[in-house]
């Protein structure tokens, strides 16, 4: 694993997106895996730019994004693919034919799992690079803490601590609003991306990174198995990135 320590939030934002753009610069098919969620709004602002400025070309990139609230469709100011439309999609050449996001109408959970499970092999295979968050209580995706690594794509029902989060960034705060499953890519796919990015940003993510990291393998901190992944890059901001995770990858 590589690590990234920036001082603030824009510069490993930018360090982020540099290394997104890079992947679509050397392969202007690339295939993306995308996250929603505070920590890379800044790293899309910084690709939206790059874009503006002439130099990524996004006609030929594929996306898949990691997960969807149940129940929220796509016009849905809270969905993930209002998200990835808002602060990405609508803003660069992509193809949104070719930007994938689990389906959060279906309600059915054993379908909808098993129908973005299809598209995933069938429109994905492995992602070329794939950007990940990291939730407080160590989740990637919305792959909570459980006793075995979840490997397909699940319904999840999310930790109190993670509605609560997703209250305070997104719901104005209102737990009430806050759908309390959703669709998620499972861990065995994420692995199968040829390169990892994880952002960590910001105070409260400082312990659970170095858990992560640090600390043992163990499905109880679902990002701790990017421990055993080829090509990981965290990026972070200094006040996210403990000197002992600076120090065990140097
Ligand atoms: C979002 C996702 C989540 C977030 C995580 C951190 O698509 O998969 O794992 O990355 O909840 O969220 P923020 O960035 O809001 O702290």
């Amino acid at each position: 694993m590589q690590v990234i320590a920036k001082k603030t939030y824009d510069e490993a934002s930018a360090a982020a997106a540099d290394l997104l753009a890079a992947a679509i610069l050397m392969k202007r098919d690339a295939k993306l895996g995308l996250a929603t969620g505070a920590t890379p709004v800044g790293c899309y602002k910084e690709l939206v730019k790059k874009y503006e400025s002439g130099m990524l070309d996004f006609s030929r990139v594929t996306t898949a994004n990691l997960d969807e609230y149940r129940g929220l469709d796509g016009s849905h100011e809270q969905s993930y693919r209002y998200f990835m439309d808002s602060h990405l999609f609508n803003l660069v050449n992509i193809d949104k034919s070719r930007t994938y996001v689990p389906d959060g109408t279906i309600e059915d959970p054993d379908k909808a799992c098993s129908d973005y499970d299809k598209l995933l092999d069938e429109k994905i295979g492995a992602f070329d690079i794939q950007l990940l968050g990291i939730g407080s209580d160590g989740h990637i995706g919305f792959n909570e803490p459980c006793d075995y690594f979840n490997l397909k794509t699940q319904c999840i029902t999310l930790e109190e601590s993670t509605v609560k989060d997703n209250a305070r960034l997104f719901f104005g705060g209102d737990l009430d609003a806050v759908p309390r499953q959703a669709y998620t890519m499972g861990i065995g796919f994420i692995m199968r991306s040829k390169k990892i990015i994880i952002m960590a940003t910001g105070e409260s993510k400082r312990d659970i990174v170095e858990k992560a990291f640090c600390g043992p393998v163990t499905p109880q901190v679902p990002a701790s198995i990017l421990q055993l992944h080829p090509d990981v890059v965290l990026v972070g901001d200094a006040a996210a990135i403990p000197d002992a995770v600076v120090e065990k990858y140097k």
